[in-house]
């Protein structure tokens, strides 16, 4: 079911990303640090083939620290510059904005060489929903925000958006679809809310988080739901229910109602009341 969940919009999208890429230097990928593999659409390699792409490793706010930090070294080791960001609170955006302007260095130099000064770089952000693209989009021009091009109700034009002197961004980001490529790759993106809750069964779903969670980040759990040690043992369900006992998500007659546990959770572990936890680390 979840794999023919984003269908009819992909091919369109795909299109308009490539057609757009022609004016673009430089693209952002925009990743969630939780999950770096699961939310890269490994379909964009192809499609931006040689461009620049600098990559943000948003929300971060949400991730362990030191897991975001071995993530950088890992895209670093691989050629790419990675940057972190917490694009709510704006954390990573300037650093962000040196990264795109150091990666062009080099090509605008030579262009000078030839007389060409003054070029802009043309970015464009890209990512697969939820990751925080219109945040960041909405953050990074907060500091400046002045439209260039053109007028109101013009919308077959590009807008453009200066970010500074040298920086013009497309101010539509591209969404990719993700790719359900197994089961963890689905789950992952289930738990952190891009395949939205209404196609999930919800209560499996968090089975399988808490799965993840009793052995990785058992003190979370212990902390957050007031649990012992011993709470903590293979029996999934029973842990779930005695979750759901602690948060008093009761139907009447005092049993515990699933469905109100797994939303109670699923909330926690999304807002970051459950702790920092990145579910994808670098092996
Ligand atoms: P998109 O364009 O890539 O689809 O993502 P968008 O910016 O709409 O962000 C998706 C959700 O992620 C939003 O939450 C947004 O607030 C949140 N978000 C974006 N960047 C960060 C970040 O760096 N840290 C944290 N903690 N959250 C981030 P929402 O609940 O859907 O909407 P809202 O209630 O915040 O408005």
């Amino acid at each position: 079911m979840i794999a023919n969940y984003f269908p009819g919009h992909m091919a369109k999208t795909k299109r308009e990303i490539i057609e757009n890429l022609k004016l673009i230097d430089v693209v952002v990928e925009v990743l969630d640090a939780r999950i770096p593999i699961s939310s890269h659409n490994p379909d964009l390699d192809n499609i931006i083939k040689n461009k620049k792409r600098i990559v943000l490793l948003n929300k971060s706010d949400l991730a362990q620290e030191n897991d975001t930090k071995k993530w950088v070294d890992y895209y670093k080791k691989n050629n790419v510059t990675a940057v972190i960001v917490d694009a709510n609170s704006g954390k990573g955006i300037d650093l962000s904005i040196k990264a795109i302007k150091d990666i062009m260095k080099e090509k605008l130099e030579q262009e000078a060489a030839k007389g060409k000064i003054g070029k802009s770089i043309r970015i464009m952000i890209i990512g697969i929903p939820n990751v925080g693209k219109s945040s960041y989009i909405n953050r990074a021009t907060k500091k400046i925000s002045a439209k260039v091009g053109n007028k109101p109700g013009v919308t077959v034009q590009k807008q453009w958006i200066k970010l500074d002197k040298q920086i013009e961004m497309l101010d539509t980001p591209g969404v990719l679809w993700p790719k359900f490529q197994n089961d963890e790759i689905a789950l992952n993106l289930a738990f952190t809310g891009t395949i939205k809750d209404d196609v999930i069964e919800r209560t499996e779903v968090v089975y399988e988080l808490l799965k993840k969670l009793s052995t990785a980040y058992k003190q979370d759990l212990i902390d957050r739901y007031n649990l012992n040690e011993s709470d903590i043992n293979n029996n999934i369900a029973e842990l779930m229910e005695l979750i759901g006992q602690k948060r008093g998500a009761l139907v009447s007659g005092g049993k515990v109602d699933l469905e109100k546990t797994a939303r109670i959770i699923l909330e926690d572990f999304r807002t970051g009341k459950l702790g920092r936890i990145t579910l994808e680390k670098v092996k």
